[in-house]
């Protein structure tokens, strides 16, 4: 499943494999090996006090529509924490939700650039926990990875304890891998909230959220979790900041078609084509924009959408950059997205009857909502998507990416559990 191409939605639905791992506390330094600092940073703020939203309210709370790159923060007063003027080796970067398409792209890049990096990972991880510990560890290579249970706060306070040092920064690129409703507050919401708690309360001040760019118009249950985490994340005390990325559409979801067209077969879309545009963005380049908010102070306590290079796309226009590199005739199988509201109205009914099936409902919705939704900026004065509000960075097209799935194939950008 796709942004662009959400047919498979309902047959895809399956059952999230349950994880039982509880307090492991394994933490392995994964091939490289670097001096960890001996010393704990001393901000430990009580966690039952991280939460009170009622109180000291530095920034405003989130509009959900039309975001562009905002500065949430009131005027002058941004803190400047004390791990911005350390050198990236003594910056003890935590990351979340590192096994992830995007994750492990972040987790490289933090790496590369030189910090200290604690990758939290489950023993079986990845796509439906296909990756054991080893194989975690060779794709998580030069970080210190610390298996724990991102899920239960005791366990992941429990192993960050155990690695004996303060955490400067904590980036989250957890999700839920199939975007399904319980999940989804498991994991976007509650989650994601343990590492901001198992994070501060080691000395974390910096919180970087990989989000997504759909939140501005919240329709679907993953986006009110999501929203939810990033509301009480701008509602800290003053001398905690944080970058929210709101990424547009990652390269992995439009690329479920290569292979089918270069098959043969039609490129399939809904409508003309034409119902929905997105800028989309390589794992690379986001996972640099990522890193870039760890140290960067004008990123401090900001919304930040963002797109891959060039123009916005339809599925159209992706489809015929499509048969272009494949030098074919362009062969479209136009679907009307009337039947995806009929095949949603009718999950929504038995739902009502049997409850079990308002998971099955609500992927429908996600596939509907991609279908029919720009992952662009919504311009809140016109009430439409504009791809000039949406921010472009880094270097990588579509184009290049159809052409290497043309020649290597999607390994590497399966889609998995999840749809989008
Ligand atoms: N796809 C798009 O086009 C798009 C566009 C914009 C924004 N986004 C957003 O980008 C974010 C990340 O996407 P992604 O594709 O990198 O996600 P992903 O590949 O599905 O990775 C999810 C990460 O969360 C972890 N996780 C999930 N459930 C867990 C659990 N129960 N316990 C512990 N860890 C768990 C996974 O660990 P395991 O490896 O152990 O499962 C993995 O590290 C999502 O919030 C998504 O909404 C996506």
């Amino acid at each position: 499943m796709s942004l662009s191409f959400p047919f498979n939605v309902i047959a895809s639905y399956t059952l999230k494999p349950k994880t039982f791992l509880r307090d492991s506390k394994l933490v392995s330094r994964s091939h490289h090996s670097f001096p960890l600092p001996s010393t704990l940073q001393t901000h430990e703020p009580s966690s039952k006090n991280l939460f009170k939203l009622t109180k000291i309210s530095r920034l405003e709370p989130i509009s959900s529509l039309g975001i562009s790159e905002t500065d949430t923060s009131s005027s002058s007063s941004s803190p400047s924490p004390s791990f911005r003027n350390k050198p990236p080796n003594e910056i003890n970067v935590l990351v979340v939700g590192s096994t992830g398409y995007i994750g492990r792209f972040v987790v490289k890049e933090l790496v590369k650039r030189g910090f200290n990096v604690i990758a939290v990972a489950r023993e079986k991880s990845g796509v439906r926990g296909k990756n054991d510990k080893e194989e975690t560890l060779k794709q998580l290579r030069g970080s210190n990875v610390c298996f724990s249970d991102v899920t239960d706060l005791n366990s992941l306070e429990q192993s960050v304890e155990s690695l004996g040092l303060g955490i400067d920064v904590v980036v989250s690129c957890i999700a839920s891998r199939n975007g399904g409703i319980k999940d989804s507050w498991k994991i976007d919401y509650e989650a994601t909230k343990n590492s901001l708690l198992a994070g501060k309360k080691h000395g974390a001040t910096h919180f970087v959220l990989l989000s997504a760019i759909c939140v501005q118009k919240p329709l679907l249950e993953f986006q009110r979790a999501k929203l939810k985490f990033e509301s009480e994340l701008m509602m800290q005390d003053s001398t905690f900041t944080y970058s929210i990325v709101r990424p547009t559409a990652f390269f992995k979801s439009l690329g479920g078609q290569v292979e089918i067209v270069k098959d043969g077969k039609p490129y399939v879309m809904f409508g003309d084509g034409k119902l929905c545009a997105c800028k989309p963005i390589s794992e690379e380049d986001l996972a640099s924009f990522i890193a870039d908010c760890v140290l960067e102070e004008e990123k401090i306590n900001k919304v930040l959408p963002v797109g891959g290079p060039g123009k916005a796309l339809t599925p159209l226009e992706q489809g015929e950059i499509l048969f272009r590199i494949l030098g074919r005739e362009p062969k479209f199988l136009r679907v009307p997205i009337e039947i995806m509201d009929f095949v949603i109205g009718v999950l929504d009914g038995v739902a009502k009857v049997f409850p079990g099936v308002a998971e099955a409902a609500e992927f429908g919705k996600i596939g509907r909502y991609y279908a029919a939704e720009s992952m662009l900026i919504l311009d809140p004065e016109t009430g439409e998507y504009s791809e000039e509000m949406t921010p472009s960075y880094g270097k990588d097209t579509l184009e290049d990416f159809f052409e290497k799935v043309v020649r290597e194939g999607m390994a590497g950008q399966e889609l998995g559990e999840q749809f989008f």
